[in-house]
């Protein structure tokens, strides 16, 4: 089971002022692709707090996959990316470029997330937008490649060509 940290970044959901619909959103979308969120955050827009919790779950946590939602837009507050790209190791410009890619269809404003996805040792990292309707609509885009991803990652899947046979 592929094991997930949440992170909801949302300074109104940190103070107990907006209740995080987004987190719960993606907790219940991830087990549709066999993972389980074992750890789960809501944290203010701090550049510091956000990478500091990146480094850990992905270092000391060794998770799978940990999702961000929230913090990718144009606020001088929205630092998401920003954290994501300093605790990054290597880059993976497709998954970002096919959440944009499928959200455009539904709305315009989808070019203005700033969202991106990195590997950070052998733990993928995806920034998404803050909505739950967001959040459904980027995870649907990148579902189908995650796990595969994923079993790369942690050396239990190298053969992808074995796999052209069949798909
Ligand atoms: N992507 C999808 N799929 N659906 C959306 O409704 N909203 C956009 C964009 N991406 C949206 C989307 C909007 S309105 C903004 S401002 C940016 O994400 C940034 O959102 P964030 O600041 O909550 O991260």
């Amino acid at each position: 089971m592929m094991q997930v940290g949440v992170i909801t970044a949302s300074d109104k959901g940190s103070r107990g002022e907006r209740e995080d619909l987004s987190g719960p959103t993606l907790a219940k979308l991830v087990q549709e692709i066999g993972g389980q969120v074992v750890e789960y955050v809501v944290l203010p827009d701090e550049q510091e707090l956000l990478e500091e919790t990146m480094r850990l779950w992905a270092d000391e946590r060794s998770l799978d996959l940990i999702l961000t939602t929230g913090g990718t837009g144009f606020s001088m507050r929205d630092v998401t990316p920003e954290a994501t790209l300093a605790v990054a190791d290597r880059m993976v410009p497709g998954i970002a470029e096919v959440m944009r890619m499928e959200s455009l269809k539904v709305t315009p404003k989808a070019m203005l997330s700033r969202a991106i996805a990195v590997l950070r040792k052998r733990t993928l990292i995806i920034n998404m937008p803050g909505s739950p309707k967001a959040v459904r609509e980027c995870f649907a885009a990148i579902a189908p490649a995650i796990p595969h991803g994923i079993q790369i990652l942690k050396g239990e899947a190298s053969e992808c060509a074995a796999n052209f046979k069949h798909k």
